[in-house]
């Protein structure tokens, strides 16, 4: 590789861009849908349990990997050991399964914004509007076209960073419109059922199912086990602090995604036809638009601005993800920028029109029983490919390189705070700084972050152990063979 390679402008800049890819449709749609699938209360604490100790310590390691090496997921695990170079390939699967039907979903978005946008409201709020939308073969493959176009236009253009900047108003923005429907959805009545449904835990639901589609979500809303933040990690400068990022990052991912729960989960509760609406794919496309037809004229506006901020959110990610895709590409097999662009475009038609024709048309086409095709791909990735990444990333960072080397690597960060501290130009600053220098030398001569030794035993061996252990219970009940060893599930 020639091209030099850019950094992050500082922590700001680096907080933002991985919050960017993090934040997207799975918060807001995937998210929420889960968690009513999954029995409400114990899918979020199963959740927040997961984010809280192995995303955390998988996001620290993912970041930490890349700053270290420098260099993009394949790269990155071949340079520390060639015999594991295959763990970058494995890892660089998952995007490349995920855009295609990312950018359909993607559409359907575009497909809700435009309809908002002139008037369409009371239509949209129909439960019938939704599944007649996506069964149709043309519509929805026009929508993915379009919404693949402006991503790929986006990589193309490399105007990404122009993307990055409108998305530093536009989040900021989504976090406040989405509490402000949250709110409102909490006046609507018989709110109080949904949110004692989404808050309250009940245990009896609690299965393998639950922890591996929380743990599948778990990587997917946080852009882990794909190597994405690898690829950021190795645009991080070495004075950015990588464990006050790893925090910052997971709380806004987090809040959004707790943030749709309430406004795509509560009002079921109080405005939805329980007949008609079942937990699935289309759940943020159904409970919505009944929500802001509840508002009346103005909930057309809220509407109109509501999806828009999803467009972008769903944008920064899909072109995320795109980037990735193409600098793989471009690192193995050292195409120029538009002929890679040009093929992975390719990719994501051969992918994306049978994700898209898989609700309609083509919905007898099924690889594994009872998943049209968009279904599998999530499957495959979220539940299959992602926890062995995942379980591999931990093999490789808990006994071959062991956490040492990354802790080591994090902790970098931390002591150029304290040195930084030391350049201040007021003299009242100037003095106090020396005083916390001096003071936190002798308290700690050596920055330590306060998870550190929950991240070695995280990822050496809880995550490892129970991600097999998840496996093998979800692959048991696929099957239906749990009965076999008394367990039933
Ligand atoms: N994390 C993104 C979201 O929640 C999806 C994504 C996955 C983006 C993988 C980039 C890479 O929508």
């Amino acid at each position: 590789m020639t091209e030099k390679r850019g950094s992050f402008s500082g922590k700001l800049g680096f907080v933002m861009a991985a919050a960017g890819s993090a934040v997207g449709l799975g918060n807001i749609w995937r998210f929420p849908y889960l968690a009513a699938e999954h029995g409400g209360g114990i899918f979020l604490l199963v959740y927040l349990v997961l984010v809280l100790t192995f995303g955390y310590a998988l996001m620290k390691a993912e970041i930490a990997l890349g700053r270290k090496t420098g260099l993009s997921v394949i790269g990155a695990f071949k340079k520390l050991n060639k015999r594991w170079s295959f763990l970058g390939i494995l890892a660089a699967i998952v995007p490349i399964v995920i855009l295609p039907y990312y950018s359909v979903i993607g559409g359907w978005v575009c497909k809700y914004f435009a309809t908002f946008v002139s008037g369409g409201m009371e239509q949209a709020a129909q439960p019938s509007f939704f599944g007649d939308f996506i069964s149709q073969p043309f519509e929805p493959l026009g929508w993915f076209l379009l919404f693949l176009g402006l991503t790929a236009l986006a990589v193309l253009l490399g105007v990404d960073k122009g993307v990055e900047k409108v998305s530093k108003i536009m989040m900021p923005v989504l976090i406040v419109l989405a509490i402000g429907i949250a709110i409102y959805s909490l006046t609507l009545p018989g709110a109080g059922d949904g949110l004692s449904y989404y808050l309250v835990p009940d245990f009896s639901q609690f299965s393998a199912t639950t922890v591996l589609a929380a743990m599948g979500q778990m990587f997917y809303s946080m852009s882990l086990a794909m190597g994405i933040m690898i690829t950021y990690g190795s645009y991080m400068k070495k004075d950015v602090n990588l464990e006050s990022s790893v925090k910052q990052i997971e709380f806004f991912d987090t809040g959004i995604a707790f943030l749709a729960g309430v406004m795509v989960i509560v009002p079921i509760f109080s405005l939805g036809n329980m007949d008609q609406i079942k937990p699935g794919p289309g759940l943020m496309f159904q409970s919505l638009p009944m929500v802001f037809n509840n508002m009346g004229t103005v909930g057309n506006y809220v509407g109109t601005l509501f999806f828009v901020l999803v467009m972008f959110a769903a944008l920064t990610s899909s072109i995320s993800l795109m980037e990735t895709v193409v600098s793989i590409f471009r690192d193995k097999f050292g195409w120029g920028r538009k002929v890679t662009c040009g093929v992975v475009l390719a990719i994501c038609l051969v992918l994306g029109v049978p994700s898209s024709l898989g609700n309609g048309i083509w919905s007898g086409f099924q690889i594994l029983p009872g998943q049209d095709f968009l279904t599998f791909c999530d499957f495959m990735t979220n539940s299959v490919l992602m926890p062995i990444v995942a379980f591999l990333m931990c093999i490789f960072v808990g006994y071959i390189i062991k956490p040492k080397t990354l802790i080591e690597e994090a902790r970098i960060g931390m002591a150029e705070k304290h040195i930084k501290l030391y350049e201040g130009t007021n003299p009242v600053r100037r003095f106090f700084n020396s005083a916390h220098i001096t003071l936190s030398r002798v308290s700690a001569p050596i920055s330590h972050f306060r998870r550190e030794p929950m991240f070695s035993a995280m990822i050496r061996y809880i995550a490892p152990v129970c991600i097999v252990l998840i496996l093998l219970f979800s692959v048991l009940s696929a099957f239906d063979l749990l009965k076999y060893i008394g367990l039933s599930v």
